[in-house]
């Protein structure tokens, strides 16, 4: 392990802080947030001095540690570029189409699941039910959803990250939020429903 890893004054402040929520004896319970302070401080990236760093601050064994950063997709052990892509291929998501959203991102990119681009942009990797399913097809990029993508929308998407103007997160046709899709047609007369 040659790099070195180590909290900076903010976050050790959280990971004290997030530790201190448990009973005595409970500590490791805070092995998931702190894994994840870390990684964002280690930009995006989980790796093995990481994982020492959360071990011996929960005075855990590495490989338990090394378990949970492995089993969820939410912690990424490999580097990742600026954008992390988290495309969702589940059913409802499949159904909707998100086979022709990663097909776009593979044709426009040139990189494939748990890969990134020469210039370190962007990583995509596939991943299980987001649970927003309501506006499928989804792809997280870093922290927000970008909902009811298809192949020109997600593309769109792309060029705005590449160009430093990410787009607004959130559904990317007209509708608002999780309502159906369109314009409303019913209770038009309420001042709620007119934004
Ligand atoms: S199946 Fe994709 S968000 Fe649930």
């Amino acid at each position: 392990m040659s790099e070195e890893f180590k909290f900076n004054d903010e976050n050790l402040a959280k990971a004290k802080e997030i530790i201190a929520r448990y009973p005595e004896g409970r500590q490791q319970s805070a092995v998931l947030p702190l894994l994840d302070i870390a990684q964002r401080q280690n930009d995006g990236h989980a790796s093995e001095a990481v994982i020492e760093a959360v071990a011996t601050m929960l005075d855990m064994p590495r490989i338990r540690v090394t378990e949970v950063a492995t089993f969820y997709t939410m912690i990424s052990t490999t580097p990742v570029g600026k954008y992390h892509l988290q495309c969702c291929t589940t059913t409802p998501c499949w159904l909707r189409g998100s086979a022709d959203v990663v097909d776009a991102i593979r044709k426009h990119l040139g990189i494939d699941f748990g890969e990134t681009t020469q210039d370190g942009l962007f990583s995509m990797l596939e991943v299980e039910c987001l649970g927003g399913c309501v506006n499928a097809p989804i792809v997280q990029v870093n922290d927000d959803f970008y909902e009811d993508l298809d192949a020109a929308s997600v593309v769109k998407m792309l060029e705005a990250f590449k160009a430093g103007t990410p787009p607004e997160p959130g559904t990317q046709i007209e509708r608002q939020t999780s309502a159906p899709a369109g314009k409303i047609t019913t209770l038009q007369d309420l001042e709620f429903a007119k934004g």
